[in-house]
């Protein structure tokens, strides 16, 4: 099995960004601790980030070609892009939402997601290891469960 993990807006600067909301972790690390977790669950995985809604969008379409799931957290395009929305609907494979922070336990805007309807489920506020869940559960996933 083969997982994409997708980063969105201003996730590259993890580590340094409002570390007190999201954890001292670089995307690098958080993509290194990705990656031992997928060789302990023996599945693979790539990650990238972009700033780029557009590049989101293709790299989900991309996604349809190789993936059996992509892990995603779109960042603040969250709570504002319809156009991921639609993407991650006409791709067929299960994505699962994540954000390291507890996004409903801050401001109004944060607790709307327009993604998390035409997402399998999503794991927030848990810092880096929303991701390592989120992975956890696509790959253990046997395709038979209710959603
Ligand atoms: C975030 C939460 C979003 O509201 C915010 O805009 C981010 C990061 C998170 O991982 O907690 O950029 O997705």
């Amino acid at each position: 099995k083969a997982y994409l993990i997708l980063h969105g807006a201003n996730l590259n600067l993890l580590g340094t960004r409002e570390p007190q909301v999201y954890g001292a972790e670089t995307l690098a690390e958080i993509n290194a601790r990705l990656h031992a977790l997928a060789q302990e669950l023996g599945v693979s995985i790539r990650c990238f980030q972009s700033n780029h809604e557009g590049e989101l969008i293709e790299a989900l379409h991309g996604a349809r070609a190789w993936a059996d799931g992509v892990v995603f957290n779109p960042g603040a395009f969250t709570h504002t892009s319809i156009a991921l929305r639609d993407a991650i609907a006409a791709i067929g494979i299960p994505v699962v939402e994540v954000h390291l922070s507890n996004v409903v336990a801050r401001e109004e805007f944060r607790h709307r997601s327009l993604i998390a309807p035409v997402c399998l489920g999503s794991i927030a506020g848990f810092g880096w290891q929303s991701y390592a869940l989120a992975l956890r559960a696509l790959a253990e996933r046997s395709g038979t469960e209710v959603a």
